[in-house]
């Protein structure tokens, strides 16, 4: 049977950056779906690739004494290198310097000139370099970049422009019509808030005498393309010519992954381009959040760029894969911290998953000298492990349409939390005591391993060098994307017979000394040493933003709100936070009804250690003013997710 295609893509990045952990986190993202939907038995096409034309390009080749192309020759360079060593399975890798990509924008160019969609007038307007886009006067916020508030320049010349316009009305209709074509939801909302305003046309030109380093206007050779009509065109002409496109089988993407800073550059000038040039639209655009780093934005000037091969050298790639996705739900904003990576590490990976392989593979040493036994009878101990597989699987699937990560992996540790309950419950060392025990003993490890074995496929597209190595020392040789999710739809794949082994601890604890030693080490840029700021700061009452960033708030939704049964104050709430749901108690039953509260958001601490309150556990607290007897729940004057870090 023919394969279903599936085609995903990254934004592409500009050349002249140091690729930092905001451009690693969109590539790992697409990656672990491609190798998803590849384990699922799809006809993957995963596409990434560097933007390579453009004013800052050309400035920066001028600094460095370069020819704008040997410029861009030597610097692409670092973000395949990157990929190689994020292990990212991209299928081809696009420059918008090449032939095949300068040739297609040409043609489409000289379509839509053809068929009256550009047109040239003289245009007054702003510009702001650092983003390529220009600007009109209403734009501009107190004089600068509405998008990143530097200095705009202004710009008075004749250039050519794209309708644009006119196709604001079908646009809207089709945003609205198709939710899933802009996620997550908040995003979406923002487009159409922006589209309530009148859509300008689009200038698509650059004189020469100002910008030479771009792609020639087909119809007036004194231009050069615009650079972002010149890169948004890489994702179809990496497909061939315009005919070619629709015969690939490829287009329409199924994701377009992109940052929340260019999604109207997608949602806008993408989706039009493409309707004028006669090209169905993506199925989906997903806007992620932005990282910062120990609350504050990453900047070269501060140094606090996260620069990822350090991170790989320090802690494996697999670890920063993880993290990256699992720390905070995609959609949202997330702040990076070593410390939160070593919590991670340890408590996931290290405790949870490290856990399960290492005892099952010890157990299965010490009592079967490593063979993996025949299974006995299946008891009535074994079916809650099995049923959580399936359901798990069935979830993951469902989770992934969504890009749901966090909750992807929530799920994945959810079976990994039933295979170590399983090991405890059947207590495999009591078995292995008498021999009536020893025939169930079989059955007990058959049954861990064969969990080891789901989790590794299940782990695989966040974590492939991981899963490889569970794969071999569980005794199965295949390397898993060579494998298909087919194997782990019923139970029992695994052959008994296999000759497991026990290798080193997959993910070893990062013991307190070590942790303090690394956290000692990424103190940000010159500033005094993490005590030595502390201590500054308590002298005057004052905490340091590493102190207050110590206290995880997060916007939570109320689900369920009932009285506490013998308390006057205490109402217990449910509350979502995206990624999980908690109990929480809260002082607040004189000032409101239990029915007020549901489906607000407010914000809780998220990271409070787990208090008693009447016999009932609370997960968290949530935040509000008081005057006398006057409680006020704090909240937003707007609709927020769950999950977002308040700060
Ligand atoms: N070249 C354009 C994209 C053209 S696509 C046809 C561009 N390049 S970029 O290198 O500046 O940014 C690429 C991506 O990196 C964007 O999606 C952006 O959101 C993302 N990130 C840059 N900094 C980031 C963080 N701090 N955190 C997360 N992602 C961030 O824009």
């Amino acid at each position: 049977m023919k394969k279903k295609p599936f085609f995903i893509t990254t934004p592409i990045y500009y050349v002249n950056d140091v690729p930092h952990i905001g451009h690693a986190y969109t590539t790992i993202a697409a990656d672990v779906v491609a190798r998803y939907k590849r384990l699922a038995g799809h006809d993957v096409f995963f596409l990434t690739g560097t933007d390579e034309h453009g004013q800052k390009v050309q400035q920066a080749a001028g600094q460095s004494g370069k020819a704008p192309q040997t410029h861009v020759d030597d610097l692409h360079v670092r973000f395949k290198e990157l990929w190689t060593r994020f292990n990212i399975s991209n299928n081809d890798f696009i420059r918008t310097t090449e032939d095949r990509h300068k040739k297609v924008v040409r043609e489409i160019l000289l379509k839509l000139f053809n068929e009256g969609e550009i047109y040239q007038k003289n245009y007054k307007g702003w510009y702001c370099m650092p983003d390529e886009r220009f600007w009109t006067e209403k734009d501009l916020v107190n004089g600068n970049c509405p998008e990143c508030g530097r200095k705009v320049d202004q710009i008075d010349e004749s250039n050519y422009f794209f309708k644009m316009g006119q196709h604001r009305d079908w646009l809207v209709e089709h945003i609205t019509q198709n939710e899933n074509f802009i996620q997550p939801k908040s995003r979406r909302n923002e487009i159409l808030g922006f589209l309530k305003q009148p859509l300008e046309d689009l200038c698509i030109s650059r004189p020469k005498e100002r910008l030479a380093w771009g792609i020639p206007l087909p119809f007036d050779d004194e231009y050069v393309t615009y650079v972002w009509f010149d890169a948004l065109i890489n994702y179809i002409s990496v497909h061939g010519h315009l005919e070619q496109i629709k015969d690939s089988g490829y287009w329409p993407a199924a994701h377009q992954l992109i940052g929340k800073d260019i999604l109207t550059t997608h949602s806008v000038y993408w989706a039009t381009m493409l309707k004028a040039t006669g090209l169905p639209l993506p199925q989906n655009i997903f806007a992620h959040g932005w990282w910062t780093v120990n609350g504050q934005k990453m900047s070269k000037s501060v140094g606090n760029v996260v620069e990822p091969n350090h991170l790989i050298d320090q802690f494996g790639v697999d670890v920063i894969r993880y993290f990256l996705l699992r720390e905070v739900p995609f959609g949202l904003d997330g702040d990076f911290s070593h410390k939160a990576l070593i919590g991670r590490i340890n408590s996931d990976l290290a405790n949870n998953l490290g856990n399960l392989l290492n005892r099952t593979l010890n157990m299965l040493k010490k009592y079967f000298k490593g063979d993996l036994p025949n299974p006995d009878t299946t008891g009535d101990e074994d079916a809650p492990l099995i049923a959580k597989s399936a359901e798990v699987i069935k979830e993951v699937d469902t989770l992934y349409g969504e890009l749901a990560y966090s909750k992807i992996l929530a799920k994945i540790w959810e079976f990994l939390d039933a295979g170590n309950i399983y090991i405890n419950d059947t207590a495999p060392w009591n078995l292995a005591k008498s021999d009536e025990g020893k025939k169930r003993l079989a059955t007990v490890l058959y049954n861990s391993a064969e969990a080891c074995r789901v989790i590794a496929i299940l782990i695989a597209p966040f974590m492939p060098e991981t899963a490889d190595k569970m794969m071999e020392q569980l005794g199965i040789d295949t390397p898993v994307d060579k494998q298909s999710l087919d194997s782990i739809q019923k139970w029992g794949w695994i052959k008994p017979g296999s000759q497991t082994h026990q290798g080193p601890q997959i993910f070893p604890r990062i013991e307190d000394k070590a942790a303090a030693k690394i956290l000692e080490a990424v103190t940000i840029g010159s500033d005094p040493p993490a005590s030595e700021k502390k201590a500054e700061a308590d002298d005057k009452g004052q905490i340091t933003i590493e102190d207050f960033m110590k206290v995880d708030l997060r916007t939570a939704k109320i689900l369920e709100a009932e009285k506490v049964k013998k308390s006057k104050k205490l109402i217990k709430l449910k509350v979502d936070l995206g990624t999980e749901q908690r109990q929480v108690l809260a002082g607040i039953a004189e000032a409101y009804e239990p029915e007020q509260l549901i489906g607000r958001t407010v914000i809780l601490v998220a990271n409070l250690k787990p208090v008693k309150l009447m016999g009932l556990e609370s997960q968290g607290m949530i935040l509000a003013g008081s005057d006398g007897d006057t409680i006020i729940l704090g909240g937003f004057d707007g609709e927020l997710p769950p999950g977002g870090r308040v700060k």
